[in-house]
C-alpha cells in the first residue's frame, strides 16, 4: 500500500523503464508526470524488446492501469501508433488512461525544435527534436493546446487557427519558410482524437481514488535529475521537471501522499547531447563500456558519451529528490575492466566541491576526484543472489551506498527480468 517514485539520478537513460516493468509486477496503477516522446524506455520480456516512449512501462503487464498524466506533453500521432504498435505485438492497451489536461505536440513544435537547434549550430542542445520544449514554452505561455481541446472540434480548430497565426507568422519572418496549413493538420488530429478519445479521462481522480483505496501506485520518471529544467546542467537540459517534486504537479497529487522514491543510478555514468559531464571517457575505456552496454540512444540511436559513475551527481540527485533507496542498473557492464574509478567530489582551484554547482563555467574547470577500485573479470548476468556477485562487484556496490549514504534496494545484473537481485523490497 504505497505510492512510489521512480526517477533518473543522472542525465537519463539509467534503465528507469527497467527497474520499472519490475516494480510494476507489485503495483496497481503506473503512472508518467512529464517528458514525451523524448523518452525512450526499453523492456525486456522474454525474447521481446519493448522501446516505450508515452506510455507507462506498466503496461506490459497485464491489468495495470497505466497513466499519462497531465504534466505529460503528448504527441497524439505518436501515442497512436505506440498504441497499434503495442496492439500488433499482443499488448493489452485497455487500461490506459490519458490527461485530459496534458499538452499537445503539434507538428510545428517538431519543426521548431528542428529550426531552433539548427540555428545554435555549436551552441545546440542536442534535443531529440521530438518538439518537447516548443510545446511546453507553449503552455508555459498560454498558447497550448490541451487534449481536451482536441476532442472538441470547434475548441481544437479555433485553437489551432490562433496558434497557426503566431507560428506562421514566425516561420516566414524568422526562419524564411513556408508554415502550415490548418487543413493539414485538422484532419490529422482529429482522426487521432477519434483513436485517442476512450482513453481519455481526468486522471487526477482516478490517481487518487487509487491512493486513498490503499492501492500500490507507481510514478514513471522519464529524463533524469541533471536534465531537470532547474536542477540540471541549463541550457542542456529537457523543459519539464523528471525530479521527483514533479510527480505533484504533473500528477496532480500532494506531496503527503508520497510513500518511497527509488533513484535509478546507472553503475557508470552516460549522457546523450551535449553539455558538461566532469566523469567522461574519451579513449578505451568509454568504447568499451558505450560497446558493452550497447550505449545508444533508444529515441534518436545516438551514441551515448560513457563515463566513471559520479557520486557528487547521485547525493545532488538524492537530495533534490529526497531518494529513499537506489536501484544499480547495468553492473554486468563494468566486468572485464581492471581498475574502476567512483568520483567522490570535484577539485576547483584550490578547493574541493562536493555540492553539484549551478555554473557551468565552472563546472568546466572542475576535475574530478577519484577513488580507484579492482573490478572483476567474471559475467555475473547470472547472478542470483547479492553474495553470488564477485566480491569486488559487491565492494563497488557497497562503496557507492557508502558514499551517497542511501541504500541499494535492486542490482540489475542484464536487461532481463530475471538479472535482478532485490536486496530489499519497494512495495
Ligand atoms: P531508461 O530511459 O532509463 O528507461 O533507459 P533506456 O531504456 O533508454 O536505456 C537502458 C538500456 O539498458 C536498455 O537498453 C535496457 O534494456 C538496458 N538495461 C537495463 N538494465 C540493464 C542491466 O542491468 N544490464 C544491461 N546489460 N542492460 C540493462
Ligand atoms: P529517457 O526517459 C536521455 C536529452 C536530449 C538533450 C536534452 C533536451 O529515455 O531517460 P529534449 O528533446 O528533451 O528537448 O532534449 O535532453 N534527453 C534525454 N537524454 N534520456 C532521455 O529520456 C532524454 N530525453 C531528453 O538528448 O540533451
Ligand atoms: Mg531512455
Amino acid at each position: 500500500m504505497a505510492s512510489v517514485v521512480v526517477i533518473g539520478s543522472q542525465w537519463g537513460d539509467e534503465g528507469k523503464g527497467r527497474i520499472t516493468d519490475y516494480l510494476a509486477s507489485k503495483s496497481d496503477m503506473v503512472v508518467r508526470y512529464q517528458g514525451g516522446t523524448n523518452a525512450g524506455h526499453t523492456v525486456e520480456v522474454g525474447n521481446e524488446k519493448y522501446k516505450l516512449h508515452l506510455i507507462p512501462s506498466g503496461i506490459l503487464h497485464e491489468g495495470k492501469v497505466c497513466v499519462i498524466g497531465n504534466g505529460v506533453v503528448v504527441d497524439p500521432v505518436a501515442l497512436v501508433e505506440e498504441i497499434q504498435s503495442l496492439e500488433k505485438r499482443g499488448v493489452d492497451v485497455n487500461n490506459l488512461k490519458v490527461s485530459d489536461r496534458a499538452h499537445l505536440i503539434m507538428p510545428y513544435h517538431k519543426t521548431l525544435d528542428g529550426l531552433s537547434e539548427d540555428m545554435l549550430g555549436e551552441n545546440s542542445i542536442g534535443t531529440t527534436r521530438r518538439g518537447v520544449g516548443p510545446a511546453y514554452m507553449d503552455k508555459a505561455q498560454r498558447m497550448g493546446i490541451r487534449v481536451v481541446d482536441l476532442l472538441d472540434r470547434d475548441v481544437f480548430e479555433a485553437k489551432l487557427e490562433q496558434n497557426l497565426k503566431a507560428k506562421n507568422n514566425l516561420f516566414k519572418k524568422v526562419y524564411g519558410m513556408e508554415g502550415f496549413k490548418k487543413e493539414d493538420i485538422l484532419e490529422l488530429y482529429l482522426d487521432c482524437a477519434k483513436k485517442i478519445r476512450k482513453y481519455v479521462t481526468d486522471t487526477t481522480v482516478i490517481i487518487s481514488d487509487a491512493i486513498k483505496k490503499g492501492k500500490n501506485v507507481l510514478f514513471e520518471g522519464a529524463q533524469g535529475t541533471l536534465l531537470d529544467i532547474d536542477f540540471g546542467t541549463y541550457p542542456y537540459v529537457t523543459s519539464s521537471h523528471p525530479i521527483a517534486g514533479g510527480v505533484c504537479i504533473g500528477a496532480g497529487i500532494g506531496p503527503t501522499f508520497i510513500d518511497r522514491v527509488v533513484g535509478v543510478v546507472k553503475a557508470y555514468t552516460t549522457r546523450v547531447g551535449k553539455g558538461p559531464f566532469p566523469t567522461e571517457l574519451f579513449g578505451e575505456i568509454g568504447d568499451f563500456i558505450r560497446d558493452k552496454g550497447a550505449e545508444y540512444g533508444t529515441t534518436t540511436g545516438r551514441p551515448r558519451r560513457c563515463g566513471w559513475m559520479d557520486t557528487v551527481i547521485v547525493r545532488y540527485a538524492i537530495r533534490v529528490s529526497g531518494i529513499s533507496r537506489i536501484a544499480i542498473t547495468k553492473l554486468d557492464t563494468l566486468g572485464g575492466l581492471k581498475k574502476l574509478k567512483i568520483c567522490t567530489g570535484y577539485r576547483y582551484k584550490d578547493r574541493i566541491i562536493r555540492d553539484f554547482p549551478a555554473s557551468l563555467k565552472l563546472l568546466a574547470e572542475c576535475e574530478p576526484i577519484y577513488e580507484e577500485m579492482d573490478g572483476w573479470d567474471e559475467d555475473i548476468s547470472h547472478a542470483r543472489s547479492f553474495d553470488e556477485l564477485p566480491v569486488n562487484a559487491q565492494k563497488y556496490v557497497e562503496r557507492i551506498q557508502e558514499l551517497c549514504e542511501t541504500r541499494v534496494c535492486f542490482v540489475s545484473i542484464g536487461p532481463k527480468r530475471s538479472q535482478g537481485i532485490m536486496l530489499e523490497e519497494v512495495f
